[in-house]
């Protein structure tokens, strides 16, 4: 198995008995997902989907990333949440954060459209200049502000740099399959399309061409993804907390919320990690936090935040708990020099790996975070490959989803995401919320 859960630093903060006795309500959400009979059951379409994909679009996103490779200097990826932060995720953590700097033969990428920040766009654009561009604009809905604001942008800059033909061979449209303004829009300009199913929420989208898109724009192996996540369906597919991980953590996971860590930080050794750390916020904080509930996720790369919240998580309020992700095999290796002079003392780390090194720090926090009172559970993740990747998304998305059910929530709904919507549009003038516009007017009073 390419991910295993550890949890021998847990051993002080959940008893056996505890596992045994939690295990009936997790194989009971386990079920309910199986048998399509629990809260948001139209949206268990990520379940089948490493074996059921469409694999006609498969093929076809093959060559729509060849022909980006071919023709563009930059693909510049437009969306927000679950329509970008998979493929962000998945870039960073097999390629590398630094991936735009890299030599390599495949385009550089750039994120936009998922925030609404002047400098974030206008830097974009002045990296655009003089470059050959492709676009994939990403929305389930079509309509998200965010995306629909940046794709105005973009549209209109490949139309007057291209003329409205060549243009429309450089957008490609990941948006639903029958309906929507990004739909009708992609239809009446001859974009190529590709579609978010219709049972498969924004944050469980990775593995459709919400991700795969610019995913093997990047060079990233596509089939390989897909057969980790494959593998990682086949193998969590009993209702054992012994047999079963994704179920054991997410068991975990409530054993622990019910003694009073709300708060869970998912940790990892590696900067490539940082954007699969705020997909895994997402896909939990999304799922989860409602009704008011949940588990508030929170994450760290360390040992950069040793230096900044490690001091908190060392001492402050006990209201926390750790998800290490370990990749075993770093991929590369470096060695520590030996200095005759030994000027700066650190001849006894002479000749050891950089990784052992950080694998020792590890450790040593794990000790040191258990001891002061920090329940560790230490997820194993053999490498940083594409099929590591695959297998791991379907892990916390199968984790995630019974995690919801225990909690008694429908892990596949956000209602709470309209509410600054609703604000935001009344108080720009949009019609049809006059009503609300008045009302927060009077409050602004
Ligand atoms: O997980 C989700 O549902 C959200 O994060 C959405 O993906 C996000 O709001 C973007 O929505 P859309 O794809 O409709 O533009």
């Amino acid at each position: 198995m390419s991910v295993t859960l550890n949890t021998k630093f847990t051993a002080g903060f959940i008893a056996d008995h505890e596992f045994t006795s939690i295990e009936p309500e997790a194989a009971r959400a386990f079920r309910l997902l199986k048998s399509h009979t629990g809260p948001g059951s139209d949206f268990l379409g990520w379940m089948d989907l490493p074996v059921a994909y469409d694999k006609e679009e498969f093929a076809r996103i093959k060559v729509a990333a060849a022909r980006i490779q071919k023709s563009c200097d930059i693909l510049v990826v437009l969306g927000i949440g679950g329509s970008y932060l998979g493929a962000r995720a998945a870039i960073e953590f097999i390629k590398s954060p630094l991936y735009n700097n890299l030599k390599k033969d495949t385009p550089d990428i750039y994120f936009a459209g998922n925030n609404i920040s002047t400098t974030a766009l206008n830097e974009l654009l002045s990296i655009c200049e003089g470059k050959d561009l492709c676009v994939n604009v990403i929305s389930k809905s079509g309509t998200t502000t965010e995306t629909a604001i940046a794709f105005r942008v973009f549209q209109s800059l490949l139309i007057s740099k291209y003329g409205e033909k060549e243009a429309a061979k450089r957008i490609f449209a990941t948006t639903d399959r029958r309906k929507g303004t990004l739909k009708e829009l992609s239809d009446r300009c001859g974009y190529e399309t590709f579609t978010v199913p219709d049972d498969v929420g924004g944050r469980f989208s990775v593995l459709t061409a919400v991700g795969l898109l610019p995913i093997a724009t990047a060079g990233i192996d596509i089939d390989a993804m897909m057969q980790g996540a494959a593998d990682a369906r086949a193998q969590l597919s009993d209702e054992s907390l012994f047999s079963n991980d994704a179920l054991r953590y997410a068991a975990a996971r409530n054993i622990l919320m019910r003694k009073g860590k709300k708060v869970e930080i998912l940790v990892g050794y590696e900067p490539y990690m940082l954007m699969l750390n705020e997909w895994w916020k997402q896909l939990f904080g999304e799922s989860e936090g409602k009704d008011q509930k949940g588990i508030l996720p929170d994450s760290v790369v360390f040992s950069t935040d040793l230096h900044s919240l490690g001091q908190f998580i060392q001492d402050g309020s006990r209201i926390l708990f750790e998800t290490v992700v370990n990749i075993q095999n770093p991929g590369s290796t470096f060695e520590i020099p030996s200095d005759p002079e030994n000027a700066d003392g650190l001849n006894f780390l002479a000749g050891k790996t950089l990784d052992e090194v950080n694998k020792t720090a590890m450790l040593g926090t794990l000790f040191a975070h258990t001891d002061g009172g920090v329940p560790n559970m230490i997820l194993e993740v053999s490498d940083r490959t594409a099929y590591s990747f695959g297998y791991m998304v379907y892990f916390f998305e199968l984790a995630c989803a019974v995690s919801g059910y225990m909690l008694g929530v429908n892990p596949f709904d956000q209602p709470g995401v309209e509410s600054y919507k609703k604000n935001m549009f009344a108080l720009l003038g949009k019609a049809g919320y006059e009503h609300e516009r008045e009302q927060l007017a009077q409050r602004m009073k």
